[in-house]
């Protein structure tokens, strides 16, 4: 095994060593799937999920400030990283006593109403014994406080992925070198473009003062740097991430996404599991099949699974259950095993594993074309919105253009799509073969699966929202109570507000929605995409304020 020779941190009070440009997380996964978090109203133990900087799995205090993502902060030289939201400590918590007591939930908005006089005592308890930590120490907001630098430039491109980088590249050899952004520490140069790495960036509202660049844009880059950027077109190519999933216990430790598994296993690292259950048959799942080999113990579909991925699976002997119910995961701190049932039949079967990888469908990060306003129509067979954009990547906003598997580009259509932009950019043209997008009219497996499903039992927890630890019960007896539309229920259950921005909860709380009211999911709505499309430390946000107004064209 390789010495480390990176920097030398502390973590919970131990030095550690890491590997060069390695994470927090990817350093500690080396020795098994660490539970690093507590969710904040049962103090449920949760561990990574989605190894991509989306969930609340990996969350800790670096230097006194909270909430950072252990698998997206590359650790200096002295860091003090800390966990956070248990007490006395994430392995031993006694606040996760609140998971047996509470058992049909914490009632926040109604509960203890008598004796009257304790309601505000009951507030304030269980509002300094839920959320997410404590409050920055002065001295790492402070830190915060950076001049900002400024960037104008024709082309922006957010998004550093295939499509992202054949759009720079064509770009760059069109005379025409965009800045180009991407959320992740490491990916390789672009020859005449400008990177900037651990970066993520939102809209600014309303239209820059400055000629020539409508766009403005706030862009943070991990650790503590700001970055106003001024474009005349932003192409956004965030790409897309695997979904989750709604089962009883199912944000039980081990329980990760395709993207989690892929994440912790880069770099010739072995995966943080011995026997793993793949959920999916698309190529995702034929992916994770074909990556991990021997260390996938069974396939499991929602539906029938196509020949190639049937090959991949019977070349290494793993045993296939199409059309089956995903019931429930078994174990508390790390799953031991899950329940299945045959679809249409009442036989369960527990197979035994200790992780469960949910590879069966890709979601678009979409968050800032809501924001800039783009046209937007839903999907069904993927159950997700995506922005309505022409075969160039032009959205109906005059200036930002869809590409990638953000905007429903079907993998191998990922690149020409970043080519196609590149040439409506610069006038030129490259040829037009039809490109494969996600279908308007998908079949939508999903919502029959759904249905069947939520006729189960339910003995455990289903945590429809993990971020916030809203169940499925509170979603159903919203609805009961007439709340109807995911706007209406978001406020009402906080669904969709926790850190991850409703990434993994909304697209299926939406199709729950669409069962419990009988109408369709485009009718059921979307919530309001507010920035910024990562959570930013308000301190760096402040610290990019004056920038915008000092450097605004005056008379
Ligand atoms: S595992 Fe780090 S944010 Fe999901």
């Amino acid at each position: 095994m390789v010495e480390p020779s990176g920097p030398r941190y502390w973590f919970e009070g131990r030095a550690r060593t890491t590997h060069l440009d390695e994470t927090i997380l990817d350093g500690l996964a080396r020795e098994g799937l660490p539970n690093l978090q507590r969710s904040p109203r049962y103090h449920r133990p949760r561990a990574p999920f989605c190894g991509i900087g989306q969930c609340t799995g990996c969350l800790v205090r670096v230097n006194g400030r909270p909430n950072v993502r252990a698998c997206r902060y590359v650790p200096s030289e002295g860091d003090r990283v800390e966990t956070e939201n248990a007490w006395p400590s994430r392995r031993f918590d006694l606040l996760a006593s609140f998971d047996f007591v509470f058992r049909n939930g914490i009632d926040t908005l109604h509960g203890f109403r008598k004796p009257a006089f304790l309601t505000p005592l009951f507030h304030r308890v269980v509002r300094r014994l839920a959320g997410y930590g404590e409050p920055p120490s002065a001295e790492s907001a402070a830190g915060l406080t950076v001049a900002p630098e400024i960037r104008t430039t024709e082309i922006a491109i957010v998004g550093a992925g295939r499509s992202g980088r054949a759009a720079a590249a064509a770009l760059v050899a069109a005379g025409v070198p965009p800045v180009v952004l991407d959320r992740r520490a490491e990916v390789p140069e672009i020859p005449g473009a400008e990177l900037l790495l651990s970066t993520t960036a939102t809209f600014l509202p309303g239209r820059s003062a400055t000629p020539g660049a409508p766009f403005e844009m706030l862009g943070y880059t991990e650790p503590a740097k700001g970055v106003l950027i001024r474009a005349q077109h932003v192409v956004v190519a965030t790409g897309s991430y695997d979904a989750s999933l709604l089962f009883e216990s199912n944000d039980r430790p081990g329980v990760m996404t395709g993207d989690g598994a892929m994440a912790l296993s880069r770099a010739g690292r072995p995966p943080p599991f011995r026997r793993a259950v793949v959920f999916g048959a698309g190529s995702r799942a034929r992916a994770i099949v074909e990556r991990f080999g021997d260390q996938v113990s069974a396939v499991v579909a929602l539906g029938e699974i196509p020949p190639e991925v049937v090959r991949a699976a019977s070349d290494a002997g793993i045993p296939l259950y199409p059309r089956s119910l995903l019931c429930s995961t078994v174990g508390r701190s790390r799953i031991s095993g899950v329940v299945i049932r045959s679809r249409g039949d009442r036989a369960r079967a527990t197979l035994e594993c200790d992780a469960l990888v949910l590879a069966h469908r890709r979601l678009p990060n979409g968050q800032l074309f809501f924001q800039a306003g783009a046209r937007m129509g839903w999907r069904g067979g993927t159950g997700a919105y995506y922005p309505l954009a022409g075969d160039d990547g032009a959205t109906n906003v005059p200036g930002v253009w869809a590409i990638g598997s953000a905007s429903g580009a079907l993998g191998p259509a990922s690149p020409g799509s970043g080519e196609r932009v590149a040439s409506a950019l610069t006038g030129g043209s490259v040829p037009m073969s039809p490109l494969e997008r996600v279908r308007p009219d998908g079949p939508n497996e999903l919502e029959g699966y759904y249905r069947e499903l939520l006729r189960e039992p339910r003995n455990g927890r289903w945590i429809a929202c993990p971020c916030e630890d809203v169940l499925l019960d509170e979603i159903e007896a919203a609805t009961r109570a007439g709340y109807r539309g995911v706007e209406v229920v978001k406020r009402y259950t906080g669904v969709g507000t926790g850190l991850c921005q409703g990434r993994y909860c909304l697209p299926d709380a939406l199709l729950l929605l669409s069962i419990a009211e009988g109408r369709p999911p485009s009718e059921v709505g979307y919530i309001t995409q507010r920035p910024p499309v990562h959570p930013t430390p308000m301190a760096a946000l402040a610290a990019l304020c004056p920038a915008v107004v000092s450097s605004e064209p005056t008379g």
